[in-house]
């Protein structure tokens, strides 16, 4: 056996949630399952949830550190500069931006990500937010908790900019990023005799197109047009703050936005403004920057939000595949053998992933 490696997995906290499930992976206590894996190598795993000054301490020493979006560790240009043995960054899950990739292959060091792990709870979780909005399905929900029964205010609209309940049958729906989560949203929208359109700077071909049932359009016509709007494309340099102040204004008024692809996709203060003037009739997803949000981020008390925490990857179902795929990385890189090209997004002292790449030319 060669030289014992150090594996640094930053998680989130599971508390007693963890005990009580053991199926909930993704968390420090249960760490990915692969605490006896990697004892079995002979390598040491240091498992923790501060990604803070916590994991600080154990930047100069990791080999290998594993961040996940749901509580994610930033590990930025200058935690790269002082990680001397670093030689692979695994996200557990899909979306590897809490890494600088740039820093990361003028390094040399390999970005893997469990591709496709958790794109179908996503795209339902999408599909459940757009019909919360659109339904108007939270000051309902609300009425009943507080012993209510007004047909009138559950359905109508009011002066707080609240829509009112809606079919969402002959909506024009629009999909920002029509990648794995993308082409599902559609799938499962289709049979709600919505209009699908999208915008992707990759097209798909005509039979896909046809297959989804999905119509191509500039980014500019498709918030112009579209009643409904699904952020669902990376956060590269190119996408972070693509939703500002200019753009947000020039969705239709009235239109609602969902965005669990990431939060710095969208301007902070921009959109809490435009929710706090009504221009949108709602807003939902699960992402944030930073997260954990703090208590007082802008987003948790705007009007007509449906947002949660950064949960819809991180379904039990999700944490099983994500944390397989983890295992299978690290199977692959303590036994020298090629990780699946599937899952790399950044190798060879390049950004290989074509979701990613054309943002780091
Ligand atoms: P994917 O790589 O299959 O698809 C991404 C799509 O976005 C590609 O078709 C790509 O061409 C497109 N794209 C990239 N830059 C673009 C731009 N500037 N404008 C328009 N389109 C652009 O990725 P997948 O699996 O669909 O995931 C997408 C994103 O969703 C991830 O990168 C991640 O940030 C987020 N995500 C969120 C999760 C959650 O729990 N909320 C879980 C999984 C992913």
């Amino acid at each position: 056996m060669g030289e014992s490696m150090k594996v640094v997995a930053v998680l989130y906290p599971g508390g007693e949630a963890a005990k009580e499930t053991p199926e909930l992976l993704g968390c420090v206590e249960n760490c990915l399952g692969i605490r006896d894996m990697v004892a079995s190598y002979g390598h040491e795993l240091v498992a923790l949830s501060d990604a803070g000054a916590g994991l600080d301490k154990h930047i100069p020493t990791a080999d290998v550190i594993i961040a996940t979006p749901f509580w994610p560790a930033y590990v930025d240009r200058k935690r790269i500069k002082n990680a001397a043995n670093l030689r692979l960054l695994l996200t557990a899950g899909v979306g590897s931006d809490h890494f600088d990739l740039a820093a990361a292959a003028e390094r040399e060091i390999t970005v893997a990500e469990i591709t496709g792990s958790n794109v179908v709870s996503v795209a339902e979780h999408v599909v459940m937010q757009i019909l919360i909005l659109v339904r108007n399905f939270l000051p309902a929900y609300r009425d009943v908790m507080d012993g209510g029964w007004n047909i009138g205010e559950d359905v109508g609209r009011n002066r707080e900019g609240n829509a009112g309940a809606h079919d969402l049958e002959d909506k024009t729906v629009g999909i920002v990023g029509m990648g794995r989560i993308g082409q599902r949203v559609a799938a499962r929208l289709r049979p709600f005799d919505v209009d699908l359109r999208y915008y992707d700077f990759r097209h798909l071909s005509t039979v896909e197109e046809q297959y989804l049932g999905v119509r191509y359009m500039t980014l500019d016509s498709l918030l112009k047009e579209c009643d409904v709007v699904s952020i669902n494309c990376p956060l590269t340099p190119e996408t972070e703050g693509l939703f500002n102040r200019e753009r947000l204004g020039s969705m239709k008024k009235g239109a609602y936005l969902v965005n669990t692809a990431r939060g710095k996709i969208v301007d902070t203060d921009a959109l809490a403004k435009i929710m706090r003037e009504g221009h949108l009739a709602g807003y939902a997803g699960d992402v944030w920057y930073p997260q954990p949000a703090p208590s007082d981020h802008p987003w948790r008390s705007m009007p007509n939000h449906a947002m949660t925490p950064h949960v819809s990857g991180t379904s039990l179902e999700a944490q099983k595949r994500y944390a397989e795929g983890i295992r299978d990385c690290l199977e692959c890189f303590f036994e020298g053998r090629p990780l699946d090209r599937d899952y790399l997004i950044v190798d060879g002292g390049k950004v290989v992933s074509p979701s990613y790449s054309y943002a780091y030319k």
